[in-house]
């Protein structure tokens, strides 16, 4: 496999890299059979499957009416990932399948655009060197027509739009897929697909060709099922029809009903905290679980409506390759900076709109009451906070070289972004590794596309001989 920048947006944006790619993937890809073809090519997959089951069609409406700050972070994220993914599995002519298994409607009502479009217009930017299929499901009927037209209108020829459940549409597309490398992103509103099928299907389907899935787990659904079971244990409640099945959902999507104890400590439904302290935890078994049942390795960002509240959810990446954590890594860092872009501008348009409603009451307009809304300047953020952030992993690596000796940094994420997940990316990790070898306390140059795959070594102590 070639290297490329340890950067994701470099990747994405950088033109003469693409070129540089558009030859070599070109230069690889004569000689080499092709036959499988793409083979979602056209739109030969579009049909209607019965609806199957109502679908929350309140819950989506409220969902595409704008774009919330947690939806900034999930979509800067795969603004950037998926074309890393791309770039790294689909040489040699290798055809790649992006798989949008809870698409929704495809744009917001403002005309931002959802995953499916998202995804498409990856696929587009890459179309140069890199042979992509984009497959979205969307099983409410309503949002599937919109779906439908949306990607008419604004995707790729090439995009397929399929109405059914993922569950049950899953075996067909895996089996068009052999042979693709295989991207799925899974976001549902509550419980995703059920763990059986995720490792059965997916994560293990047959074949070498790569296969990562980022997942979206519900900290908020789980909790509030784990409120259910409380229900279900204090006084003795019988649980409706719906709860129960809402029950039986969560034990399919976890794997069994291994995950109910863990909300036996939460006391009542004021228990936020601990019930998602619980959720969190059920999280982190399941991560284990899946990773055990597929060899897989797993990162997973916490996604909060604003910072030092509670995770609303989890972005989990599965994924088999140190790159994919590295650079899952790094496009979290640069969503990240989106994200705080889109909190702070809804604080201020809601401090805008109080001030607006008591503005009768008042000789002022909002306009004099409140500061001029100062533009959040992403570079700025960056500049401001590089240095403390780079300072923050020159100490994790430093801690975790001391405690554990040497390690490899693509695998250690967790520790060596402690306290800066989500904000810092590659770039500061390797400026940090830079100013540990300047100060001679790691071998570690930070130098070279692979610095991330390399083994941190201590500095070697000086010889008797200059001693
Ligand atoms: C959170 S929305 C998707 C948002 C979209 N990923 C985005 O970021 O723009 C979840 C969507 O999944 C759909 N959905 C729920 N269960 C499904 C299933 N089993 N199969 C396919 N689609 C499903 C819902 O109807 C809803 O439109």
């Amino acid at each position: 496999m070639f290297e490329l920048s340890t950067d994701v947006d470099q990747l994405v944006d950088n033109r003469s890299l693409r070129r540089r790619l558009a030859l070599r993937s070109s230069e690889r890809v004569q000689g080499v059979s092709n036959k499988d073809g793409p083979a979602y090519a056209g739109s030969s997959l579009r049909r209607s499957i019965p609806l199957l089951g109502g679908g929350p069609m309140n819950a989506s409406r409220t969902f595409f009416r704008e774009r919330r700050a947690q939806a900034v972070f999930k979509h800067g994220i795969l603004s950037r990932y998926p074309v890393v993914f791309a770039a790294k599995t689909g040489w040699r002519g290798r055809p790649v399948a992006y798989l949008d298994g809870y698409a929704g409607r495809g744009e917001y009502e403002d005309g931002s655009p959802g995953s499916p479009l998202l995804l498409s217009e990856k696929a587009e930017g890459v179309a140069a060197f890199r042979d992509v299929t984009g497959i979205y499901v969307e099983r409410n009927h309503a949002d599937f027509l919109n779906l439908q037209e949306v990607m008419a209108r604004r995707g790729r020829p090439g995009d397929v739009v399929l109405e059914g459940d993922l569950r049950d549409l899953l075996p067909e597309i895996v089996t068009r897929c052999q042979g693709h490398a295989l991207f799925a992103f899974l976001d549902p509103f509550g419980t995703a697909l059920d763990r059986s099928q995720l490792v059965n299907q997916l994560l293990n389907r047959p074949g070498q060709a790569p296969t990562e899935v980022l997942l979206h787990i519900s900290v908020t659904t789980v909790a509030r099922i784990g409120g259910l079971l409380r229900k279900r244990r204090e006084g003795g409640q019988q649980l409706k029809p719906a709860e129960q099945k809402t029950i039986e959902h969560a034990d399919r999507f976890l794997g069994g009903t291994w995950w109910q104890h863990d909300f036996e400590p939460v006391e009542g439904s004021a228990d936020r905290g601990n019930a998602t302290e619980a959720a969190l935890r059920v999280a982190a078994t399941y991560q284990q679980g899946i990773r055990a049942a597929t060899g897989c390795m797993s990162v997973s960002m916490p996604i909060r409506h604003k910072p030092n509240q509670l995770p609303k959810y989890l972005l989990v990446l599965f994924t088999r390759h140190p790159d994919g954590l590295w650079y899952f890594a790094d496009a979290v860092g640069k969503a990240g900076r989106e994200w705080e872009a889109a909190w702070r501008n809804t604080e201020y348009m809601q401090a805008k709109a109080r001030v607006n409603e008591s503005e009768q009451q008042s000789l002022f307009g909002a306009d004099d009451l409140l500061p001029d809304p100062e533009p959040f300047d992403i570079d700025a953020y960056v500049r401001i906070n590089r240095a403390s952030w780079e300072r923050i992993i020159e100490q994790n690596i430093q801690r975790l070289l001391e405690a554990e000796g040497p390690f490899v940094l693509a695998k250690r994420l967790d520790e060596v972004y402690a306290g800066v997940f989500g904000a810092a990316d590659g770039p500061q990790v390797r400026a940090a590794v830079k100013s540990l070898h300047r100060s001679g306390v790691i071998q570690n140059t930070g130098v070279g596309d692979t610095f991330h795959r390399q083994t941190i070594l201590p500095a070697r102590p000086p010889s008797k001989a200059t001693a």
